[in-house]
């Protein structure tokens, strides 16, 4: 019985990094190409050339060995497979876009001890901007209009210049779902005119219930000034705010710090709080395995029932999941 792989990250998903474009989703892994070996006036074709050849791949059973790891592929049998998934691996495929992920920019207004941005570091990368590209994806018909969804990551957008103009350009496409994450350090009137679709979320990581970790943790002494940011666009705008506490070994992995981050989500009125654990010690840790200290468990449990208490929606990141399962990685 002969193994097929599918990934839907692959087949959906385009991902602007500050040195390549990605194919996929994933930042440490992934497959994609260096952005100078980008060939910009025939992008259609580079693309779908790209995710054709490594759907074919997957589809032969064969795993790229940049897939190794990632928790984001399924794994399936030729048995299990139905007749008509058979017959359609002989189809030619055409592949549009309904994930985008903008992340080509890294400058930000903190420096976050465990910003995953240091890990991509080069002081010598070029930057490249990303509306042009945007308007030959929409031209050359490469997105999916009507399913898609912009996530900006980064970097902070409250550095990217090109911010109000991409926006725009979504949005006159009629582009209307949108994953923002954000510090919040600094306010950005760009995000109140947006008309949300209601799948859409600001995501802040807050990180701490005090000022004085939170400064230890950001670099700077913004704690006040961020959750009065988040009070503001809230009252603003009707999307969905997503608080975001991210466990960090010796830092603020303890009760009575997470319980003061518990109490200002509740405060805040957000919609949903997300617990996740460091990626220096997950996805980045490609040296050692990661054992989850039973402290962890204790936290994660302590979310759980607080925003079961007052009616906070609680996520786990699906590979946190995974870790905390004892599943792959
Ligand atoms: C790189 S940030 C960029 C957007 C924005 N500046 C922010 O921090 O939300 C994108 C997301 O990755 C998360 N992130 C960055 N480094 C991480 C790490 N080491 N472990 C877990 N999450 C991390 C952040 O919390 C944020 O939600
Ligand atoms: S399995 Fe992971 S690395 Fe491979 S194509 Fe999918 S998202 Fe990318
Ligand atoms: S706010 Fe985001 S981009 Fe900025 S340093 Fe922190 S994790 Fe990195």
């Amino acid at each position: 019985m002969s193994k097929l792989y599918k990934c839907k990250k692959l087949e959906t998903t385009l991902h602007f990094l500050p040195k390549e474009i990605k194919y996929c989703c994933s930042n440490t892994k992934g497959l994609g190409i260096d952005i100078k070996d980008t060939n910009f006036d025939n992008l259609k074709s580079n693309i779908k050339e790209a995710k054709n050849k490594y759907i074919k791949q997957l589809e032969k059973g064969i795993l790229p060995k940049e897939c190794i790891g990632c928790v984001d592929y399924t794994e399936c049998s030729e048995k299990n497979t139905s007749l008509f998934d058979l017959s359609s691996l002989f189809k030619k495929k055409t592949y549009k876009i309904s994930n985008i992920i903008v992340s080509h920019f890294k400058e930000c207004d903190c420096s976050c001890i465990y910003c995953s941005q240091k890990y991509l570091q080069d002081p010598h990368y070029k930057k490249y901007e990303i509306l042009p590209l945007i308007k030959a994806l929409y031209s050359e018909k490469l997105i999916d209009e009507e399913n898609l969804t912009v996530e900006f990551q980064g970097g902070n957008i409250t550095m990217l210049k090109e911010f109000d103009a991409v926006i725009d350009e979504f949005t006159q496409h009629n582009c209307n779902k949108f994953i923002i994450n954000i510090n919040g350090i600094n306010y950005l009137e760009k995000l109140e005119k947006i008309k949300y679709h209601p799948s859409s979320v600001i995501d802040v990581s807050l990180d701490a219930g005090t000022r004085e970790t939170y400064k230890k943790i950001k670099n700077v002494d913004a704690f006040e000034q961020t959750i009065s940011n988040i009070r503001r666009l809230k009252n603003a705008t009707n999307v969905h705010f997503c608080l975001k506490y991210i466990i960090i070994h010796g830092i603020n992995d303890n009760i009575e710090e997470l319980t003061g981050f518990l109490n200002i989500a509740k405060d805040l009125k957000v919609e949903d709080i997300v617990i996740d654990i460091d990626f220096r010690d997950t996805m980045m840790n490609h040296e050692t395995v990661f054992i989850i200290p039973t402290h962890y468990y204790e936290l994660f449990k302590t979310a759980k029932e607080y925003s079961s208490k007052y009616n906070l929606g609680f996520y786990i990141p699906e590979y946190t999941k995974k870790i905390l399962d004892k599943e792959r990685y």
